[in-house]
């Protein structure tokens, strides 16, 4: 009886992770999917805490581990999560995805002293393969996360020497090889074997992502997303848990389509990413690379007044946007252009910001209207009938020289056009490039006009001036 009611639970579970996930991909319902989810997950761990019973019918034991544990995980997520700057996200969720791969890692390690230390009879071949790939794939992915949330705040450089590519591959084929070597010989083999496969997975982890450059990390975190998902996938065919094994190859397969679709947004090959090391030398603030001529200023009263009286006004947001935490304000000059009868829109780059969905999500809590918002082909057909371009803080996303420049390292990503409007005009702090850290022609474009400040302060006198004509 119980055991139905498990697989009940297991069967909501698995459907909410489904629901959830479908839901996530679109802005309106992205929360509810995000809660239905959780809600899944909530039902599929207390199931399994109060109604797994093993094959001699026993019921789970070390409440008090597994209680204490789970409120320990509960508060520090909670916290985390509440405290979390928007622009810190990426970090985050690196973070969390790490935890995920050290686990899976851990369930290896416990399920091989299981085995080590019981008279094991019949075929276990199986088992150790699982065992093994749960190991490899989740300790790379807890390793890499963790230098990839190092390198994201700062606190880890890039580094990489000659060979480190060469030396990668070899390390990688070692621990398979070793793997196939302790899965073949496991009734006679030292268990150091297995830890030493451990370490070498947590070194290959660690060189995996320390020569990639810090521009490219959210799609490194992506990646070592779809790895937790693998080695999640792999604790669920241990214990023959189909809620875990659901969530783990949804995991895997939602992080390789996200891969995929951002070294698109960026066209750039996933080996171009991984061993390009694009963005490794350019930091933000970065010297530039060369000086191309005389760019215009212009006030905000004048700024005011072009946006006042034009037809249609297009915003595009960037990071510096997330920066100064302008989105409530830019919400705010929004309504105000509206109700003089202007039209505004926002053209979204797929890779503004620095994670997927950035700018939507800080949109979103502005209580910015979804219909508002149009990807980088909508926006591309609209920007030659607008008057008005406003960028709020974006600069490699509206780089000509993605589409000009062959030399260029973001050569090739296809870009907003916002040349084609009558009046573009670009807000940021000062001339320095974005991250991918090289100068930007369309500040000296004749069309161009540099309004500079911080977002949140110049959006703030924006809306002054423009509800005082
Ligand atoms: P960036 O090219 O990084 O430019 C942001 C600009 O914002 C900077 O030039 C900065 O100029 C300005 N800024 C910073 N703080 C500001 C403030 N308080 N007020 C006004 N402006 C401010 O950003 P983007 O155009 O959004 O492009 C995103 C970059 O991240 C691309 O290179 C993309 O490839 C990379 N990336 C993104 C992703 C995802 S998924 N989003 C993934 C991988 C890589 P000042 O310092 O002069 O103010």
């Amino acid at each position: 009886m119980e055991a139905n009611i498990l697989t009940v639970c297991y069967l909501l579970a698995s459907v909410s992770f489904i629901l959830g996930l479908k839901m996530l991909s679109n802005p309106a319902t992205a929360r509810k999917g995000n809660l239905i989810a959780a809600a899944g997950m909530a039902i599929a761990i207390a199931g399994t805490i109060f109604l797994y019973t093993d094959e001699q019918g026993q019921p789970l034991h070390n409440y008090p581990w597994i209680f204490a544990a789970l409120a320990i995980g509960a508060v520090a997520g909670t916290l985390a999560a509440k405290k979390v700057q928007m622009t810190a996200m990426p970090e985050m969720v690196s973070l969390f995805n790490g935890m995920g791969g050290a686990c899976a890692a851990l369930i290896s390690i416990i399920e091989f002293g299981h085995l080590k230390g019981e008279l094991t009879t019949g075929d276990i071949t199986g088992t150790l393969i699982v065992i093994c790939t749960g190991l490899i794939i989740g300790s790379v992915s807890f390793a890499g996360s963790v230098i990839a949330w190092g390198k994201l705040n700062g606190k880890i450089k890039d580094i990489s020497f000659k060979g480190q590519h060469l030396f990668n591959i070899v390390l990688l084929l070692a621990l398979v090889v070793l793997a196939v070597y302790l899965t073949m010989n496991f009734e006679s083999i030292n268990p150091l074997l297995f830890y030493i496969i451990f370490v070498g997975a947590l070194v290959y982890g660690i060189f995996f992502v320390l020569p990639i450059g810090g521009a490219d990390m959210p799609v490194v975190i992506s990646l070592l997303n779809s790895f937790t998902g693998v080695a999640a996938a792999c604790g669920g065919f241990l214990y023959h848990n189909k809620a875990m094994l659901t969530g783990g190859i949804l995991v895997g397969a939602a992080g390789t389509l996200l891969t995929i679709l951002m070294c698109k947004a960026m066209n750039r090959s996933l080996t171009n990413v991984l061993i390009g090391s694009f963005g490794a030398s350019a930091k933000p603030g970065a010297a530039s690379a060369t000086s191309q001529g005389s760019y215009k200023e212009i006030s905000v009263s004048d700024t005011a007044m072009l946006m006042a009286y034009a037809k249609k006004v297009m915003v595009v947001p960037g990071y510096g946007l997330a920066v100064a935490q302008a989105q409530h304000a830019c919400h705010e000059l929004e309504k105000i252009l509206e109700e003089k009868g202007v039209e505004v829109k926002y053209a979204i780059h797929p890779v503004a910001g620095r994670m997927p969905g950035h700018m939507n999500v800080l949109l979103a809590e502005a209580d910015v209207s979804y219909d508002k918002l149009l990807e980088m082909e909508q926006a591309n057909e609209e920007f030659a009938s607008t008057d008005v371009v406003l960028v709020l803080g974006a600069n490699d996303v509206v780089n000509p020289a993605a589409k000009s420049d062959p030399a260029s390292p973001i050569y090739g990503m296809p870009i907003l056009d916002v040349e084609l409007a009558k009046h573009c005009i670009v807000n940021k702090r000062s001339m320095k490039p974005g991250y991918a850290g090289i100068e930007n022609d369309l500040f000296f474009r004749p069309k161009t006009s540099m309004l500079f400040g911080d977002a949140k302060k110049v959006l703030q006198e924006l809306i002054t001036e423009v509800k005082a004509i």
